[in-house]
């Protein structure tokens, strides 16, 4: 069932969207895994922000460390996009440079929807070109709305995040505080390159079970 006033606060919107959750000390993962910081809340908002996105980024670190599984959407939500005008699945959208991934991997061979691979120049004939559309570009977003797809949602991690703030790409922040202190050593929501800090606007702060749901949007 889809939760319509949960669905209310965090409408379809165009542009980037990213959607993260943290320890309150501000760990992306708790021994390598986002999986500790999660809670049915959370998991809520996860469902809901991938119904109403025309495609799902990933980066290829979260891809290979995150067991990630094909793209699944109850039958509810399927629904929901087929009346919104929408394709039943979002595309999935691995970003990779080095085009290390396993083109048997389930989320790429089993995907409802061939995806993509968004790397930084595609070489002809590469093993992975059978299972996803490799597009070589140094401006994806761009070749990404190109492609008829506007409304981006990413999960992550880090490396991602961070790329797409350093270059000023991020439109909004959908990030889940989960009540927990997990120490130091993990990354933060962002690692990579230095830029200026980027302001962003609160939209709303939702407690949820101990966690706190916040969704921000960039101010510009
Ligand atoms: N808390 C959360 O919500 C959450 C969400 C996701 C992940 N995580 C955690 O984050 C950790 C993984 O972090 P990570 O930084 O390694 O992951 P990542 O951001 O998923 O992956 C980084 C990789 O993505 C590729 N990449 C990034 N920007 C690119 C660009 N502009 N163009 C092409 N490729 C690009 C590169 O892949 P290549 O190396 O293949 O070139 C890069 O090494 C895991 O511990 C995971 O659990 C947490």
């Amino acid at each position: 069932m889809i939760d319509e006033w949960l669905l209310a606060r965090y409408p379809r919107t165009p542009g980037v969207r990213i959607n993260f959750v943290t320890s309150v000390d501000g760990a992306a993962a708790v021994d390598g895994l986002s999986t500790a910081l999660s809670s049915p809340a959370d998991k809520e908002v996860f469902r809901l922000l991938r119904m109403t996105c025309d495609a799902l980024l990933v980066g290829a670190g979260t891809f290979r460390q995150e067991a990630y599984r094909p793209l699944t959407l109850d039958a509810a939500r399927r629904e929901w996009r087929v009346g919104a005008g929408l394709s039943a699945y979002p595309r999935l959208v691995v970003f990779s440079n080095r085009l290390d991934l396993d083109p048997g991997h389930p989320a790429l061979a089993s995907a409802p929807v061939r995806p993509l691979i968004v790397t930084r120049a595609a070489p002809a004939g590469h093993p992975l070109a059978g299972v996803a559309d490799l597009v070589g570009t140094e401006e994806p977003v761009a070749a990404l709305r190109q492609l008829g797809l506007t409304h981006l949602l990413c999960e992550g991690g880090p490396g991602l995040t961070g790329w797409l703030t350093a270059r000023d790409e991020v439109d909004e922040v959908c990030l889940t505080l989960a009540p927990l202190l997990a120490g130091p050593g993990a990354p933060r929501l962002v690692t990579g390159q230095q830029h200026a800090a980027r302001g962003l606007r609160l939209v709303h702060a939702l407690p949820a079970e101990g966690a706190l749901l916040l969704r921000y949007r960039r101010s510009r």
